[in-house]
């Protein structure tokens, strides 16, 4: 199962994942050096139940009990997407959330809540449906009990009317390891195992692609493209031939033209084990025959991979039902949000897949936007609804994808 990590920038995500997991998801040079996320993060957890405590003390992360030292039992493996909270990486969260079966909003206590990406991000929760969601009220251990009491009624009145009104709000020091159990908890009490069909044809979401190989390695030792994502369903087996779609981009007749890459799985990896098969739920990296050209540096992000011929179709243009929320959220001021008007650009995000798009009708709730980079995806499928104000893109609403 996969539990997103969303929230304002600063307020403590990576941070939280590392004191869950061990692992700090910020590797790349770049986020080392600002100091912030830019992509998605992936972490695993098992959670461990001690039979000698009792309530929160119970729970951790540790095969060792941290509360009386003795050994714990697994009940629960979990792998954390770590989305980025800056407000220019919208589009970087959105694509997370397709991945997320529920989520923890992390909100600082040290600020006034909302912020405006927690917001944004609990807004865009709602909007691609994901329900079962933590509140994690982090960094506890710098401020006082009443400060902490008054920031969690700023939380409390924030979420009313929102899909995270019942939410549990659980207090935690990400960085002293504090609470940490009543979170696991929380967790395991909140988002269950979601009902998956494993006889279903296998849809891949991808939301990472890498060259793995060093710089100079010998070239008989070059290995092939991987895609990281999350099978959303049905079964995938090492050796299997896969397609995925939309695939790479040429130009036929000075026309461009996605065509659909096929190819072999010759390797999976599910967290940090290598596996013969993958089921839903969980992170996995998918080794191919692809030159890795193809798939360095996230370029296959937002694609879907799946047995040859038993994909999703693939659109250039849509059509969508269109809800827009009545004020955009996400910046210091909240303009009311206008109707969509014709030939006006948009930025989709469809599964994992961003995407921009102009407006080419619009006929009360029924929306067509002609794609600038075609998407795969199911009829019936959510699509997060983002217009640019000022400088930024903006969420602003949800569309269902028509027949
Ligand atoms: P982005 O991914 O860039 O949005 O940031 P983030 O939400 O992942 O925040 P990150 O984990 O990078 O933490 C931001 C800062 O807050 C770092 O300097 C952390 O050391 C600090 N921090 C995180 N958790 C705690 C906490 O529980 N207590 C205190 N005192 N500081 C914390």
């Amino acid at each position: 199962m996969n539990i997103g990590v969303v929230g304002h920038v600063d307020h403590g995500k990576t941070t939280l994942v590392n004191a869950l997991t061990g692992t700090w998801t910020d590797r790349h040079s770049e986020e080392v050096r600002r100091g912030i996320s830019i992509r998605l993060g992936y972490a695993d957890a098992t959670f461990y139940k001690c039979d000698h405590c009792e309530g929160t003390e119970a729970y951790s992360t540790k095969p060792v009990c941290p509360a009386c030292g003795s050994e714990g039992k697994p009940f629960r493996s979990i792998s954390f997407v770590d989305a980025p909270g800056h407000e220019t990486l919208m589009a970087t969260m959105l694509s997370g959330s397709a991945l997320m079966d529920g989520a923890m909003l992390v909100i600082s206590t040290t600020e006034k809540c909302p912020q405006p990406q927690t917001k944004e991000h609990l807004m865009a929760l709602g909007l691609v449906g994901i329900k079962k969601i933590v509140i994690v009220q982090n960094k506890i251990d710098v401020v006082s009990q009443k400060e902490a009491i008054e920031n969690y009624q700023q939380i409390k009145d924030f979420v009313k009317g929102t899909v995270a009104e019942n939410a549990p709000i659980i207090p935690v020091s990400a960085q002293k390891g504090i609470n940490i159990g009543a979170l696991v908890q929380a967790l395991d009490q909140t988002i269950p195992e979601p009902v998956r069909d494993p006889d279903a044809e296998p849809v891949m979401l991808v939301a990472r692609s890498f060259d793995i190989n060093k710089p100079g390695c010998n070239w008989k030792e070059v290995k092939g493209g991987v895609v990281g994502g999350s099978l959303i369903r049905g079964i995938l087996h090492d050796g299997d031939p896969i397609e995925i779609r939309p695939g790479r981009q040429t130009q036929v007749e000075n026309r461009i033209k996605w065509i659909p890459i096929i190819t072999e799985i010759t390797s999976i990896n599910a967290g940090t084990k290598t596996v013969e098969e993958a089921t839903p739920g969980g992170l996995l990296g998918i080794g191919t025959k692809l030159d890795p050209a193809l798939t360095k540096s996230d370029a296959l992000a937002g694609q879907v991979v799946g047995h040859v011929g038993k994909l999703p179709p693939v659109w250039d243009k849509i059509r969508c039902q269109v809800t827009l929320m009545e004020r955009v959220v996400g910046a210091t001021s909240e303009l009311v949000i206008e109707p969509l008007k014709f030939n006006e650009p948009l930025m989709l995000s469809v599964g994992t897949a961003v995407t921009v798009g102009v407006v080419t009708s619009t006929k009360k709730e029924a929306v067509e936007v002609q794609l600038k980079r075609p998407v795969c995806a199911e009829p019936g499928a959510r699509i997060a609804i983002s217009r640019q104000v000022g400088a930024r893109w903006r969420l602003i609403g949800m569309g269902v994808l028509s027949e």
